[in-house]
């Protein structure tokens, strides 16, 4: 058995403006786009060709109708050849060519993006795929928006695997440890050190081992004083790091000079704290010195 098909055609496809992992997206009529998901094989499991991420990004829309800063969902149509279109309102491109950013559009963006995040976290879904690509702007980066929820889970999930980019991947999702709550604000924390330092070189995420390892140099490697029961993880016995390594200053601490604002140093790293329990929540970031002031 199929879905029936619907008539597109008051959404025509106009030219493609962007591509990911699970879909394309295309202008269409008046302030809209398509996103059409890749078409997902028939299966006896899949019978109709909606495959979970698709659920996962149509539901976590609809639950998002009417929050601020999050994309809106005009329509979910299905085309022929069982082919899930989502009609959505229009921005006018992501953040992902954005390098460089001065303080003051750093908090501009992370008041916004934060506001995304708490409006997610009140239909009590996190996002799991924090990136400057899914982050979108209209002209002038006045408003900005979360887009991309394919990767969306309940606040309550466990263990999620490998949903987020890998580089943008928290210490505890890159150990295996149960709990997701506090991985987007990681993430968010990963991106806004790009934002402030221009760099995308500072850590190095061709495999999970090594960004590990790099995610170390650059926060400092854990001891029981900064992650309570670090030393219990299984996997953790992996890391020879030698003493020395262990008590050299971070990367961080070194890119956070004495110059650096104080407050957005102070927000930065409560971004970046390995240990998940004592990273800032959302509601703690919200009300920070340096985004109020
Ligand atoms: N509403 C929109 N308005 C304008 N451009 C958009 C919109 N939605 C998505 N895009 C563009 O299309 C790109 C891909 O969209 P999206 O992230 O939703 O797809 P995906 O296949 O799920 O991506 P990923 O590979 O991150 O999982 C975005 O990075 C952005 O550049
Ligand atoms: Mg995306």
């Amino acid at each position: 058995m199929s879905l029936p098909c619907q008539d597109l055609s008051h959404f025509p496809r106009g030219r493609l403006i962007g591509q990911g992992n699970f879909g394309k997206v295309y202008e269409t009529r008046g302030d809209n786009v398509l996103k059409v998901f890749h078409v997902e094989p028939l299966t006896e499991w899949n019978a109709h060709g909606v495959a979970p991420y698709q659920i996962r990004e149509i539901d976590a829309l609809r639950r998002c109708r009417g929050l601020q800063h999050i994309v809106q969902l005009r329509e979910v149509l299905i085309g022929a050849e069982h082919e899930t279109v989502v009609v959505l309102e229009r921005f006018d491109g992501s953040l992902s060519s954005r390098c460089k950013m001065s303080l003051g559009d750093i908090k501009g963006v992370l008041r916004q993006i934060l506001k995304g995040l708490q409006g997610l976290r009140s239909v009590g879904l996190v996002h799991l795929d924090i990136k400057p690509a899914n982050i979108l702007e209209r002209a002038g980066g006045t408003d900005l928006c979360l887009c991309d929820f394919g990767t969306s889970r309940w606040t309550s999930a466990q263990v999620v695997g490998n949903a987020t980019t890998l580089r943008y991947r928290s210490p505890e999702g890159l150990l295996g440890l149960q709990g997701v709550s506090a991985c987007d604000v990681w993430s968010l924390g990963m991106v806004t050190l790009e934002w402030y330092t221009g760099r995308t070189d500072l850590i190095d995420a061709s495999s999970e081992l090594k960004l590990l390892s790099s995610l170390w140099q650059l926060v400092g490697f854990p001891s029981e004083e900064t992650w309570p029961g670090f030393s219990r993880i299984p996997v953790c016995q992996l890391f020879a790091f030698s003493k020395k390594a262990q008590s050299s200053p971070s990367l961080l601490d070194n890119l956070l000079s004495e110059e650096t604002d104080t407050n957005f140093a102070h927000l930065l790293k409560s971004m970046l704290s390995a240990c998940p329990e004592t990273r800032a929540s959302l509601e703690k970031l919200a009300e920070h010195k340096f985004l109020r002031e």
